[in-house]
């Protein structure tokens, strides 16, 4: 255990997302919380880019994981910014407490908030990072304009709401229609793809145009995690 370190920057300076450059994050949810410390310190210790947090409510989504007092406690078990991916109704209204526990990021899905342009404002106002989440089967109009506001894209390349799933085969298409909006509009964001991601899929991802990856089941469930890590990465950008 590391202890309470600095917080990652989380200013709203330009260019964080450039240039494009490959980024791993384990999510814990396939991890052993018995040993959590312990999991996140062997990916952090292996080149993991952001630890990825994944907050259910029962009611986005039909499962329930945790909320901000773990969050907290995982704040205070690794330096590498806190990647949360709130899969929860009613976002906003929490948004304050995840800062407070420490997120650096914190990603609402599209279909969570009326209006994703001020939920962005929202969320840059508590200090962290926006990120805006579209579920696989969600039209990607409304996604797609909001994208100037946020630093984070996240494609679901599942249905979300569990690990192991598998990577859904429509998923390359729209990565692809998200980096072209990205790139058209010279958006300062990245494009990170969650769900069924593996050596694999992720290099049919990689090659629709994403950067960021999070993989929970390939990399907690392996016999040799910070191996899974690394062959992630050597899959994707091969050195
Ligand atoms: C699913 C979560 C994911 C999940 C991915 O709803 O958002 O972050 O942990 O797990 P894998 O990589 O096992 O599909
Ligand atoms: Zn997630």
């Amino acid at each position: 255990m590391t202890g309470p370190g600095p917080r990652a920057p989380v200013s709203a300076a330009t260019g964080w997302s450039r240039p494009r450059r490959t980024r791993i994050c384990p999510s814990i949810l396939s991890a052993d919380f018995s040993r959590l410390a312990e999991e996140i310190a062997r990916v952090e210790a292996a080149g993991a880019d952001f630890v990825h947090v994944d907050v259910m409510d029962g009611r986005f989504v039909p499962s329930i994981t945790f909320g901000p007092i773990v969050v907290e406690a995982i704040r205070r078990m690794t330096r590498l910014p806190l990647d949360v991916h709130l899969m929860i109704v009613e976002p906003l209204r929490h948004l304050e407490a995840f800062a407070k526990a420490g997120a650096d990021h914190i990603t609402v899905h599209v279909e969570a908030v009326e209006d994703p342009a001020s939920a962005a404002r929202a969320i840059r106002a508590h200090g962290v990072r926006a990120g805006l989440a579209i579920k696989p089967k969600t039209a990607l109009g409304p996604f797609l304009a909001a994208l100037p506001q946020y630093d984070i894209a996240l494609v679901m390349t599942v249905e979300p709401g569990a690990g192991g799933q598998a990577f859904l085969e429509g998923s390359p298409g729209r990565i692809a229609a998200v980096r072209s909006a990205i790139d058209g509009g010279a958006l300062d964001c990245i494009l990170e793809v969650d769900g069924g991601i593996g050596p694999s899929t992720a290099v049919g991802a990689a090659a629709s145009g994403a950067d960021t990856f999070v993989a929970g089941h390939s990399i907690f469930r392996a016999a040799d995690p910070p191996a899974a890590l690394r062959s992630l990465r050597a899959a994707i950008a091969p050195p």
